[in-house]
């Protein structure tokens, strides 16, 4: 289990380089704001990676690195977790959304916004799906077995969506704003160094979360208040 804790440790130190680099990306163009400027869009990509890559996988992990736990404690961490990276997500759309309207420019031409608003929506319905099968007292724990494989695929599959939107989001933005030779994108200057690091680092954190998540010595034991997941489904 040393392997597992030396994974979880380098996971959140590179995944908090991601949003670190992000930040002072930012910073560096010009800081932040919420006036419909430049600084309001610099809220974007810090909230969107804040909370559909780092607290996305913090919900997933919560799993692993606490499953000695009680799941009712673990699955209530999981979705208030989820819930504010939700909350992050929604704020960073706006931020983007406000900054176009403010500048007249045109809204979701780009592939970045079609997967971006894919992967939110999907989000907020996996979300909703989640709250009302395992939070929602009641619900039949065959219906609730039944489910938990599809749940579990598209968290899996919206991380990755998000991590892949991140990208596609700050090749655009360096592309944007690194345009005049010398400081143009080719000739690597600070920022692009900057932006290029985060979008790696995002790679190597969704590598070691995806690991951690599928490995299966990693996986939880169930502890005594759980039955659905391991009870036969009895078809009739
Ligand atoms: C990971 C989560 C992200 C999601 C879900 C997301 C989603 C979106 C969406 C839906 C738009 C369209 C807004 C509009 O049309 O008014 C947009 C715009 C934009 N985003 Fe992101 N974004 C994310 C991360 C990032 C990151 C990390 C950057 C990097 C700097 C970025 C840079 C941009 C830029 C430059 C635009 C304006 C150009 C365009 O519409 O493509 N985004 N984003």
């Amino acid at each position: 289990m040393i392997l597992f804790q030396i994974l979880v440790l380098l996971s959140q130190l590179v995944g908090l380089a991601g949003i670190t680099l992000i930040g002072v990306w930012m910073g560096k163009l010009g800081g932040f704001g919420w006036d419909g400027s430049g600084k309001e869009f610099n809220l974007h990509p810090l909230l969107m990676t804040i909370g559909l890559i780092f607290l996305y996988a913090e919900a997933i992990l919560a799993y692993r690195v606490f499953r000695n736990s009680k799941k009712v404690y673990i699955k209530s961490l999981h979705g208030i977790i989820h819930m504010l990276a939700f909350v992050c997500a929604v704020v960073g759309l706006k931020a983007v959304f406000d900054n176009h309207n403010a500048n007249n420019i045109s809204n979701m031409y780009s592939l970045h916004s079609w997967i971006g608003l894919t992967t939110v929506i999907l989000f907020g319905l996996q979300l909703l799906c989640g709250f009302v099968t395992f939070l929602f007292p009641g619900l039949q724990q065959s219906l609730r077995a039944v489910y938990l494989p599809t749940h579990v695929y598209f968290g899996v599959f919206i991380f990755g969506m998000a991590v892949a939107t991140a990208l596609m989001g700050i090749t655009e933005k360096l592309l944007f704003t690194l345009k005049v030779p010398p400081n143009d994108y080719a000739s690597l200057p600070e920022t692009a160094r900057i932006g290029n690091s985060a979008g790696f680092f995002f790679v190597i954190f969704a590598a070691i979360v995806g690991f951690l998540v599928t490995y299966p010595d990693y996986k939880r034991e169930p502890t005594e208040d759980e039955e659905y997941e391991h009870q036969p489904i009895i078809m009739k």
